[in-house]
Formats: structure tokens, sequence, C-alpha cells
């Protein structure tokens, strides 16, 4: 079974109305800070922030990696823009006001990123797609990329393999070693090796790429470096500069908790003219003269943006950053980690329970993959989702058959004790 027709045999169609909660939940963020600075201890912090999440009490969040929540300001501010958006409507693009946007979220790529290296997407899946359409490939160019990278990178690969006839070369990630992957990406490069793209956090296991690394062996052999970051930004500091990363493509909807529809491309000031804009039109370029036949792109991220936008999307991808921001990525990656760790504690004494997530601590994430030798793992899953309304998602993908858990600003970690209870119910 996929995954969609696992959330369909679970019946989990909300059609419910909006609920907000009075008194709960700040609509600024300055009220947000303030109410945090006033916790009393980590406990009480961590509950002010789930309190900032309209999902009901007893329902508990596991899928971040997923499909991210989206806290009181965001829903707030997407609404009273739209609204302002129709009182006198407008096609969505102002430049400064735009800029302000990437000004916020440009500090999750790292200290000295740039806004105009930002562009805003809709998508990862849109930011990947920019990359491998703009480096204007040629047949017998090689991709050196992994096995378990999700269906957003493998199938515009895979049509680039079709279309343009570039060699993709993948592996295994051993999730035992670090080391080890650096050295299989080695082996596989060539003369005709343009590109290694790759997951910051894969999907499948939530391991956690050594991009430092790959960056180096990347920038030594003059090899471009892309990574989809659509699990890590907004979950852990980083700094792409010192990575040795050219793009950078991630989600606004996971753990920035933005809106859905909302991404965010990263493409260097020196690589900018490698990556031909490809899909085009309003707002994309500075100059253009049919006439002439002249067409100048803007000197900046927003070459890679077009046409009419829905803005009020943005506005609330920058309150989703902000909202972390305030908590601190610092204190974001600490916390989503402790809980991961207890978890992998909490899995390792289950009996016959495998952890597929790394064995080397610091290559874990806030993602954590398991199964069962023998309990099959959509039933772990139906279990957990659809009768302890305990939100996980089910790893099909490279044939893992597993159960993956994530951990954000939300989960508590009383949830991660009664998660644990559950699942050795069940199996044991
Ligand atoms: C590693 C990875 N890349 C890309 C995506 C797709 O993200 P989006 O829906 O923003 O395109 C996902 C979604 O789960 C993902 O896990």
């Amino acid at each position: 079974m996929n995954r969609n027709r696992f959330l369909q045999s679970l019946g989990m169609v909300s059609g419910g109305l909006l609920v907000a909660r009075p008194g709960l939940a700040y609509s600024n963020p300055e009220e947000f800070s303030k109410a945090l600075s006033g916790a009393v201890d980590d406990k009480d912090f961590w509950k002010k922030v789930r309190e900032q999440f309209i999902f009901p009490d007893d329902y508990m969040y596991f899928n971040t990696g997923g499909i991210g929540a989206v806290p009181q300001v965001v829903l707030d501010m997407v609404q009273k823009s739209n609204i302002e958006n129709e009182e006198y409507p407008k096609p969505g693009h102002d430049e400064a006001r735009w800029l302000q946007v990437k000004k916020t979220c440009a500090p999750f790529f790292g200290p000295t990123v740039l806004p105009e290296e930002v562009s805003l997407v809709s998508t990862a899946t849109e930011g990947i797609n920019i990359i491998l359409n703009g480096l204007m490939f040629k047949p017998g160019d090689e991709v050196i990329t992994t096995y378990h990278e999700h269906v957003a990178l493998n199938l515009p690969l895979l049509n680039h393999v079709n279309i343009h006839g570039i060699v993709v070369k993948s592996i295994e990630p051993d999730t035992q070693s670090a080391a080890a992957n650096v050295e299989a990406i080695r082996k596989l490069v060539t003369p005709r090796t343009r590109l290694i793209f790759l997951s910051h956090i894969t999907t499948t296991t939530g391991q956690v790429l050594p991009v430092a690394e790959i960056g180096k062996l990347a920038q030594d052999m003059k090899i471009l470096f892309a990574v989809d970051g659509a699990q890590a930004l907004g979950a852990m500091p980083m700094d792409v500069k010192s990575l040795g990363i050219d793009f950078y493509v991630a989600s606004g909807h996971k753990w920035i908790v933005g809106p859905k529809r909302t991404g965010l491309l990263y493409i260097s000031h020196e690589k900018r003219d490698l990556v031909h804009p490809m899909t085009i039109g309003a707002y994309s370029e500075m100059e253009n003269d049919l006439k002439k036949g002249s067409l100048k792109f803007r000197d900046s991220g927003q070459r890679y943006e077009y046409g009419t936008q829905n803005e009020a999307l943005f506005f609330g991808l920058e309150r989703g950053a902000q909202f972390i921001q305030a908590i601190g990525i610092e204190k974001v990656y600490a916390h989503d980690r402790l809980l991961a760790e207890k978890f992998c504690d909490g899995i390792a004494k289950i009996p016959d329970m495998e952890l597929l997530s790394p064995t080397e601590e610091p290559y874990r994430s806030a993602l954590i993959t398991f199964r069962h030798k023998t309990k099959d793992y959509m039933e772990i899953a139906n279990h957990l989702t659809g009768k302890k309304r305990m939100r996980v998602r089910v790893v099909p993908e490279a044939g893992l058959n597993a159960v993956r858990v994530s951990f954000h600003v939300y989960n508590q970690e009383f949830e991660v004790e009664r998660l644990l209870e559950e699942i050795r119910k069940y199996v044991g």
C-alpha cells in the first residue's frame, strides 16, 4: 500500500472549520516572544509553544517530516493578508516587501547568506526543478545522488535521463559510516560528473549526510553541489557557505512551520549564472525588448520568480520563520534531537525492534525510522495513527517497509513516553 492509500484508509480527510485558540495563541511574534520569556521551566516553555497550534490536545503529531503544522500567528497572517489583497486587488509581488521576507528567511541558510541569494518558490520540488532545468545538461553529463532520495528529486532526474540523456549514478547510503558514504561518492566521480545532488537529511531514515565532507570533495573536484534540505532547513543550524554548497532547496511547510505551497531556494551569487532561468515571466527580468530581441534577468534570486503570486502565503512563511527564530534555531535543534534520542533509547529496549536510523549519533536527526521483525509496518502505523491518534508515517521507500516518526517544536517529552508505551503494548 502506498502513502496516499494509507491516509485514505485512515479516513484522514478533515472538513472542519478553522479553530482559533483564544487566550493561548498569540497573533503577533512579539507577544509570543514575551510569553516564552515568562516560562518558568523547560516544560512550561514547550507547553506554551504547543498551545500555538490548533490541532486538538489529544492528538499527537509526529509527522513534521511529511507536512509541518502551522501556528496561529501564521494562520492569522495568511488570512489578514488575503483579505487586504482583495480590498484593493493586486498581483502580489511587491519587490521591497518580498525582499523583507527573504531577509527574514536568509539566516536559516547561514549567517552571511544574502536575501538576494534567496528565491521564494512554491515547494522544494519547484526549487529542484529550477536547478536541474537551469543547468542545461548535455547528453552524457553525470549526476551523483543516493538511492534514498525523495521522488521530488528522483522524478526530475529521471526526466533528464529520458529527455537529455544524462547519466545518474547513485550510492546506497551506509547508515553506519559517514566516511563510507563520502568514499562511495568519490569512487563514482568521473571527468563527466557535473553535479552532486542529495539530501541533507534523508526522508527515509532521517540520516544526516556528511555534506561538509561532500562539499569539500565537490569543490576539490570542481563539481557543482546541490542539497535537498527539505528535512533540514528550520530544523538545525547550518551555513551553506562554509559547507561548500552551491544550491540548496527547502520546503516552507515542514520545519519552518510556514503555509503549504511555500518553499525556499538558495543559489549562491557566484553560481547564479550557471542556472539559467527556464520558467520565467513578469518580475523575472530587468529589461526586455522583443523588437531588439534582448532580455536581461534580475541580478538576484528574483529571476526565478514569475507571474501573479499569492503573497499571503509568503507573508505567512515569514511569520513561520519568525516563530522558529523566537524560540531560537539552536534551541529547536536541541529540543527535537533530545526527543528523538529518548525515542531511540526506548526503541532499542523493545525486543525484535530494528532501528534503521544511523547508529552514529551525530548523523541522526529529528526523524527516526524503525521496524519490527515480525509485525507488519502498515499495521503498526495504522494502529498508532488510526486508533491512538498518534500521527506517524510509513516508509515503503527503498524497500524499507518501516515506520517513521518526527519530533518538532509542538512535541513534548511526555508524548515520547506515550508513543513508546503504545508501541511496546502493540508489538509485545
Ligand atoms: C527530502 C525531501 N525532498 C523534497 C520533498 C518534497 O517537498 P515539497 O512538497 O516542498 O516539494 C520532501 C517531502 O517530504 C522530502 O522529504
